[in-house]
């Protein structure tokens, strides 16, 4: 990590970010172009997946269990590489990277699992400073960034609490936190919901809804219809491999409570096909 003036942190591949200015801050944020990701032969995951994410949006991602909801984010984060097309992120292509730069494209992802992948025996300031500390951040900065984080998902003043102690909905707010704590460009997030009663699920996706209001792009996975269908939010939907799309929810998707019908697809836009 490069550091500047005192206090000041320079971020590597700043131009990621919401807001940046350079001529890759108006690029689409993720676009995959004829995407294949094969985990057996004769049998893709991902059969031709054409997508462009413009910076600024909120997607929910949905499909039945097992259509590659979370291998599509997976590939984002450079956990698997494509088996061909490319996903490009702000311009670069993802598989290209050499492995010393995805922690650079990590950097600028906020990952939050269903899971939450918290550290249950370190108190909420801990796992979310996590995330700054490996970036080598002064203390300082890392203390004032870290209560704000903690304000943003309302667990202002809870830093000090050991996260064993917390709900499962609080765990979730400290993993969306810890998300958040980078000012990451996009936020992925991986049935951030699947573990969480109704009502949380509801307010755990009105946090994300706000910090997306702030700029920051959302793949929401899920597969909760009555989650999506009270947000018009647009539509990714993995349909044997391919991607079907409502631009603007449910309600311009009357065939959607079963993604799986392939009859019913009007208002649907076949992004990929053959
Ligand atoms: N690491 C892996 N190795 C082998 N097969 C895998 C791997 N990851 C995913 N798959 C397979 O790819 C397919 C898609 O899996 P994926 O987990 O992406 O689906 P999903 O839509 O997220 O499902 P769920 O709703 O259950 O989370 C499944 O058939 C799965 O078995
Ligand atoms: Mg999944």
């Amino acid at each position: 990590m490069t550091r500047g003036a005192p206090g000041k942190v320079v971020r590597p591949f700043a131009f990621f970010r919401a807001g940046a200015q350079s001529d890759r801050a108006n690029r689409p944020i993720l676009v995959f172009e004829d995407v294949y990701k094969y985990f057996k032969k004769d049998q893709p995951t991902l059969r031709g997946i054409n997508l462009v994410v413009e910076r600024g949006e909120f997607c929910f991602v949905t499909g039945p269990s097992g259509a590659g909801k979370s291998t599509l984010l997976q590939l984002i984060y450079r956990k698997h590489t494509v088996d061909a097309g490319r996903i490009l992120f702000a311009g670069r292509d993802i598989a290209r990277l050499k492995s010393s730069s995805v922690p650079f494209l990590r950097r600028n992802l906020g990952i939050v699992f269903q899971d939450f992948k918290v550290v249950k025996h370190w108190t909420v300031f801990e796992n979310v400073a996590i995330a700054l500390e490996i970036l080598d951040m002064p203390r300082r900065l890392v203390r004032a960034r870290v209560a704000e984080a903690l304000e943003r998902v309302g667990l202002a003043g809870r830093g000090g609490d050991r996260t064993e102690g917390l709900s499962g909905g609080e765990q979730q707010r400290v993993a969306v936190a810890r998300a958040i704590v980078t000012e990451p460009a996009l936020i992925l997030a991986d049935e951030p919901t699947g573990n969480l009663d109704p009502h949380l699920a509801i307010d755990i996706l009105t946090l994300f809804e706000e910090i997306h209001e702030t700029g920051t792009t959302v793949l929401f996975a899920t597969h909760d219809h009555s989650l999506m269908g009270k947000r018009d939010h647009r539509i990714i939907a993995l349909d044997e491999g391919r991607v079907l799309e409502a631009r603007t929810g449910l309600r311009s998707w009357p065939g959607a409570m079963d993604v799986g019908a392939r009859t019913e697809t009007s208002g649907l836009r076949v992004v990929a096909s053959g």
